[in-house]
């Protein structure tokens, strides 16, 4: 396993933070010299973002400060600070400017969107996202995961990256569009896979969209996906707005959505009554599509290898999957009981939350504990790095789904654990991601387990998502039908 050293420094733990005052403003301790040559020097050759933050946590403490060209950056690692920037103060800030580069594919949808446009956009997603709504879908992901099942031989070895994403976009896929449009769903995944392995690299470009138009075969290539996506998702709007059915899927319910609230953004430009416009449909199906199944099949792929690795915990996951089911299919109704295999993905979301990092830039002067720091300032926080802190967590990286028992959880602040973020732009799927990922990990799990193949190097990649940096290859292994109490 890929082990970094616990990241609570000696400042942190000293005490008095310290402040630097300059001008009108309050800065914290941080580095000298402008970050391009210092990244190049001590980071860029291992491409790993999170080695510059677990730096500037060890050096400074929990909250550090670096200019990159001219703008400030304040890196923060602490709860009660993410709370004043996610809920208390959030109208203070705004999305930073690397969500305007995902605009490149995802336009003006939800997450990228702001102020009250945002605002109207979710107050219309927010039904199809109902705990009522998506209990609905219940029944067809454990199903899926039912049938990926009973493709596997004893002995079979696969990567479980790739067959996680495999399932988790057919969920979301069948989920957003119903059953019927298998096809489309293929066609569609071939130009997600041709957008998305140059999607990680565009993004880390500044002006990205900039580059889009030069004649370069791969970004000739991401341009034509895209438009091949477009033209596939334009032509589901028009069917399904001649047909005006309620087929019982999200896509259904984004189409039929009203907003209630005012609204003059670009959003009600074309769009009937106050619905969505076919541009902003288009906007948040491939929002939701992209959002709803990488994020999901990571946080499988991670908990697959630490089970693996963490044997006695897997068998208590098993024994429960066992009690509880009695070797039928979970349903929603045995969910309130499936509350180890929960903690499981919960602490496995710990250790390697899919969204590692989030940022916001503020639009005005901000006063943040003793600091006080100038309009357009960038903060990032991570939770990889702040979710892996001794403080919060002893022995932070012991595998220990205990941690998530109700006491336990109670014991910490609010924001020690946000892979869902928080605040009105917390994750619109997060009791969607809750019930898949437990109904996955109960289904797979009652008839296999997964023992990684020895020998494999295991690191983290983080990309948009956190994603293994090396496929994951594992060995399944039958249970047999009396250990599992499977109906077989
Ligand atoms: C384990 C799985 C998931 C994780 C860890 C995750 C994480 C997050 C996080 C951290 C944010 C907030 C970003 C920010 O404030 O800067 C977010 C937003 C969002 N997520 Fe998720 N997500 C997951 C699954 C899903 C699923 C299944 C869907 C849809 C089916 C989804 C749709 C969205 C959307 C639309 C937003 C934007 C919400 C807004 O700004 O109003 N996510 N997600």
């Amino acid at each position: 396993m890929a082990t970094q050293a616990p990241i609570t420094s000696p400042v942190e733990s000293a005490g008095q933070p310290q402040v630097r005052p300059e001008g009108e403003f309050r800065f914290p301790p941080g580095l000298k010299r402008n970050l391009p040559l210092y990244l190049f020097r001590r980071f860029f050759r291992p491409g790993n973002p999170i080695l510059l933050f677990e730096h500037l946590v060890k050096s400074f403490g929990s909250v550090s400060h670096y200019k990159l060209g001219g703008s400030n950056i304040v890196f923060i690692n602490d709860p009660e600070l993410i709370r004043e920037i996610l809920v208390t103060q959030a109208s203070s800030f705004i999305k930073e400017r690397t969500q305007n580069r995902m605009k490149i594919l995802l336009g003006e949808g939800l997450i990228t969107s702001e102020g009250e446009f945002h605002m109207r956009q979710r107050r219309i997603a927010a039904p199809a996202f109902h705990r009522q709504r998506i209990q609905k879908y219940a029944e067809m992901m454990a199903e899926r995961a039912a049938a990926m099942r009973a493709t596997w031989k004893p002995g079979q070895t696969f990567d479980m990256s790739a067959v996680m994403m495999e399932l988790t976009l057919e969920i979301v896929a069948r989920t957003l569009f119903a059953t019927d449009v298998t096809a489309a769903i293929r066609e569609i995944n071939d130009e997600v896979n041709v957008i998305m392995r140059l999607y990680n690299y565009l993004i880390a470009l500044p002006k990205a969209e900039n580059y889009l138009r030069w004649p370069i075969p791969g970004l000739i290539r991401f341009r034509k996906a895209r438009a091949r996506l477009d033209a596939q998702v334009y032509r589901m709007i028009a069917e399904r707005r001649a047909a005006n059915e309620d087929r019982g899927d999200l896509f259904s319910m984004l189409l039929a959505g009203r907003d209630e609230g005012e609204g003059t953004g670009p959003a009600t430009r074309g769009a009937p009554a106050t619905g969505m416009s076919d541009r902003q449909l288009r906007d948040e199906v491939i929002t939701i599509f992209l959002a709803g199944y990488e994020t999901v099949a990571n946080a499988l792929t991670w908990t697959w290898y630490l089970l693996s690795e963490n044997p006695a915990a897997a068998e208590r996951m098993q024994r429960e999957v066992d009690d509880v089911l009695q070797g039928k299919l979970p349903t929603l109704e045995d969910l309130p009981r499936l509350r180890t295999t929960e903690m499981v993905f919960a602490e496995s979301m710990r250790l390697y939350p899919p969204a590692w990092a989030m940022g916001r830039q503020s639009t005005q002067i901000v006063e943040l504990g003793p600091y006080r720091l100038p309009a357009g300032t960038y903060f990032f926080f991570s939770q990889y790095i702040l979710q892996r802190s001794e403080k919060f967590y002893p022995e932070p990286l012991r595998f220990d789904p205990e941690r998530f028992t109700p006491e336990q959880k109670a014991a910490r602040p609010r924001f020690a654990y946000f892979p869902f973020g928080g605040g009105s732009r917390q994750c619109i799927g997060e009791a969607f991601a809750w019930m898949e990922g437990v109904l996955i990990l109960a289904t797979l799990a009652q008839r296999w387990r997964f023992r990684m193949v020895p020998g494999q190097a295991v690191d983290v990649q983080p990309k948009i998502t956190l994603r293994p940096k090396y496929p994951m290859v594992m060995v399944a292994e039958e249970r047999t039908a009396e250990s599992a109490r499977l109906e077989m």
